[in-house]
């Protein structure tokens, strides 16, 4: 038997200010439908009005609210939660913060971000969201998509794990690119998180 269908991982996701929880909520489907040895132990939040703890709420998940206003409060804190839970790694879903290094290292589980552009192109402070479409609508290229990436102290610099092209050609507006990107951000970031804690040597 493969050592990997043996092992349970649990994960924590993150999400910061008014994350609408739609890779949340692709990432449990997922999970679920593919009979995973991958579960959401945690669903973190750093508002209490984020519109995706009505996700993580219809969802069943445990729900964990944490100001970030002080940063190291926050990562005080989503410490404790990774070792009372067991987390073997943090997915950012809409997660604006930067963890700092010390964090990072001291948490000592992966931590994976999905952005909505395919890294490098479109990353680095103050692209997210619509900025990033908005800024692929503009350039006119063929091509956007999503990339899933390790976390490091700085934005969208982390090894790139996986990407997901789209052909966003025949789109008239920016929007229209954030919803097709959107739909490929759903479809990578589950199977990725799955490859990566399955072929990590434990
Ligand atoms: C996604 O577009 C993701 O790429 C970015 O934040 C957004 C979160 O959306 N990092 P949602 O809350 O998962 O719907």
């Amino acid at each position: 038997m493969e050592r990997a269908s043996l092992s349970t991982f649990k994960i924590a996701v993150l999400s910061s200010g008014n994350s609408r929880g739609s890779n949340l909520a692709a990432m449990a489907k997922y999970f679920a439908e593919n009979r995973s040895s991958v579960s959401i132990a945690a669903a973190v939040f750093t508002v209490k009005n984020s519109p995706a703890i009505d996700v993580a709420n219809m969802l069943g998940l445990h729900v964990e609210i944490i100001s970030a206003k002080n940063m190291s409060y926050f990562e005080t804190q989503l410490i404790r939660i990774c070792e009372q839970q067991s987390i073997s790694l943090i997915a950012l879903a809409g997660f604006m913060k930067l963890l700092s290094e010390q964090f990072i290292s001291s948490v000592a589980v992966p931590i994976l971000n999905i952005h909505p552009a395919l890294l490098p192109k479109y990353g680095g402070a103050g692209m997210y969201g619509m900025a990033v479409h908005e800024a692929v609508w503009k350039a006119g290229g063929q091509f956007s998509g999503a990339t899933v990436h390790l976390v490091d102290s700085s934005y969208d610099t982390g090894k790139i794990l996986a990407q997901k092209t789209v052909d966003v050609s025949e789109c008239t507006s920016a929007t229209e690119i954030g919803k097709r990107v959107l739909q490929a951000e759903h479809a990578l970031y589950a199977p990725t998180i799955v490859n990566y804690l399955c072929s990590s040597p434990k």
